[in-house]
């Protein structure tokens, strides 16, 4: 680690001040929030978030409040050597790596939660994750003050959630939205892919082919929106999946189902948007889809 060029900060207190003094100096500063395990998705957020800043914070913190009783909280890969040696290669000038106590010291009682866009899809099957979430990201965007952060369109409802508690609470950065990255086969780039077998890995594949073939059913005219979307879910049960959590199409600026009394204008731009379990592994994957009315 002798030759890392990243600064490593695990305190709220350093972390503020090098933002401060970032700031003194006129410059603009970005957080890009993770867990680690860091892949090419979050490497292509950083890269992104190069255009719009000067500085380049990233958090890791694999954060217990987001993951059930029955997740993968201890198994969550954890790489934080490999991790350091990624962001030295896109020229991250700052890690903000806190423990566990530094974020929810002991006595912590408060719980951020947004209502509505925190209601089904993901939140379905998992209660409290976006509570947690919310918290965790409320925490890290006070801590650091950045002007910009960015979340990943991979985790669509995430993004719209944050935006959204951003502008509630009137925290002073801009949430800005980074492109969904794909391995060269097709499947969402995820930390949760290392779980996947070979066989699995094949299975997953049909996620974002049934994504494909549903839009291609609808906005050809060919299917209805319910008929599409029941014949994608079954395609994914016929194909190995466990389970499909939901395969559903939302409106994309603020996730409310699709109902022909919006059709003011068509298209609408909306998101197909599915989570389904492969083997013991949840995945997610979402594309943007046109619908006419
Ligand atoms: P994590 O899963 O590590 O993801 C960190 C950021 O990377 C998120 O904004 C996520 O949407 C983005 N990301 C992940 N895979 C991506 C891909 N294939 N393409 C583009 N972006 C991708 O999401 C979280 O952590 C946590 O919930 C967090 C926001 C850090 C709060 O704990």
């Amino acid at each position: 680690m002798a030759t890392s060029s990243v600064k490593i900060i695990r305190n709220k207190k350093d972390l503020r001040a090098q933002v401060r003094e970032w700031h003194m100096a006129d410059l603009k500063v970005g957080m890009v929030p993770t867990m680690g395990a860091l892949h090419h998705g979050h490497l292509s957020l950083i890269r992104e978030i190069q255009k719009h800043v000067d500085k380049v914070v990233v958090s890791i913190f694999v954060n217990p409040k987001q993951f059930g009783p029955n997740e993968d909280f201890d198994k969550y890969p954890r790489s934080e050597t490999a991790d350091i040696k990624k962001l030295d290669e896109v020229d991250t000038d700052l890690l903000y790596a806190p423990d566990v106590g530094e974020i929810y010291p002991e006595g912590f009682l408060t719980n951020v939660s947004v209502a509505k866009i925190t209601e089904g899809l993901c939140a379905a099957k998992r209660p409290g994750h976006f509570d947690g979430v919310t918290t965790v990201v409320t925490k890290l965007l006070l801590q650091c003050l950045p002007d910009v952060a960015l979340f990943g369109e991979k985790d669509f409802q995430q993004y719209t959630v944050l935006k959204q508690l951003a502008n509630d609470l009137d925290i002073p950065t801009d949430v800005m939205c980074g492109k969904l990255i794909r391995d060269d086969d097709g499947l969402a780039t995820s930390s949760r892919n290392v779980y996947l077998s070979p066989e699995e890995r094949k299975t997953a594949l049909e996620i974002p082919k049934t994504l494909k073939q549903a839009i291609e059913d609808i906005e050809s005219g060919a299917l209805s929106m319910e008929e599409a979307l029941a014949k994608g879910t079954q395609h994914l049960l016929d194909s190995g999946c466990k389970e499909v959590q939901y395969l559903e199409i939302r409106q994309s600026d603020n996730l409310d189902p699709i109902t022909t009394t919006i059709a003011e204008t068509s298209p609408i731009l909306a998101r197909i948007l599915v989570a389904a379990v492969v083997g013991k592994t949840r995945l997610i994957d979402n594309m943007p889809i046109k619908i006419f009315f």
